[in-house]
């Protein structure tokens, strides 16, 4: 393939699969993507304006320059394809299913009565599991924040609280302090008990435990792709080059190759 060929290609993962298109169409956005070419149909379509969270899917990037890779949650239907290349795009279906098996975060929504159409769940499982990819023991605080852009219109969010909740080391709520114990059955509070009814949503031991080193990882093909983009980076900025003879070899070789490259595609584009 001539390198001008190469220079038209929009290269994305999606759930781990690599996405190729070419002469990606500038005014199509994710969620579209998603929906009816790639036929992700978990992903739903809610308001198409980025207010209801229906859509929310996680996009990972890898930084070259500090090399670390970043999580963030976005609205699918306010991201053009085009602004994603590089980058790695999960969705439900990436996370677990009931053919193979679900994820905690999946679960813990499902039995702690989280959903009830269901039309908003997916939404909110990725922007769960987008915050525990970032932080796997968040606080309750930070829960709060991350459904913040989440509608449910039936289920009511107590339930989806308090299932996110589980994943809290402490919490605010009774039957997660540790013992999964509800307070209203303890015996000090024996008085309380007779007029009230536990209002329990579920037995925390009964949840699968969430296992970071379970999670899909970010696909090395576009580690190595965004390494050499930061390397130019580095060149065009005047970093110096390392003291180390040998690395300093390296440097300068892939300096020379990667300027050789882009003088190559800067003639084919003529
Ligand atoms: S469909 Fe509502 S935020 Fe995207
Ligand atoms: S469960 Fe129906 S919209 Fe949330």
């Amino acid at each position: 393939m001539s390198p001008s060929k190469e220079s038209d290609e929009l290269i994305f993962f999606v759930n781990g699969k690599k996405v190729t298109e070419r002469n990606a169409d500038p005014e199509v956005n994710l969620l579209f993507y998603l929906r009816k070419v790639i036929r992700l149909t978990g992903t739903k379509y809610g308001c198409g304006g980025g207010d209801c969270g229906a859509c929310t899917v996680m996009i990972s990037r890898y930084d070259p320059i500090s090399k670390r890779i970043s999580h963030f949650s976005a609205t699918a239907c306010l991201v053009p394809i085009c602004s994603l290349h590089g980058a790695a795009v999960t969705t439900v279906e990436g996370i677990g299913s009931t053919k193979t098996r679900i994820h905690p975060v999946q679960e813990r929504i499902a039995k702690g009565h989280g959903t009830q159409c269901g039309f908003c769940t997916p939404g909110m499982v990725m922007s769960i599991y987008t915050l525990l990819r970032n932080h796997p023991e968040p606080s309750t605080e930070q829960i709060m924040e991350t459904l913040g852009g989440n509608l449910c219109r039936c289920t009511g969010y107590r339930p989806i609280v308090e299932s996110a909740k589980s994943f809290c080391p402490s919490s605010t709520c009774c039957q997660m302090n540790g013992e999964g114990k509800c307070c209203l059955d303890e015996e000090k509070n024996e008085p309380e008990r007779k007029n009230s009814v536990c209002t329990k949503l579920y037995e925390k031991k009964e949840f699968q435990p969430l296992d970071p080193t379970q999670e899909l990882i970010f696909p090395p093909e576009l580690m190595v792709c965004s390494g050499l983009f930061g390397f130019m980076m580095l060149a065009r900025e005047g970093t110096h080059p390392p003291a180390c003879p040998q690395l300093c070899l390296c440097f300068y070789l892939l300096l020379w190759v990667t300027l050789y490259y882009v003088a190559l595609q800067s003639i084919h584009s003529f």
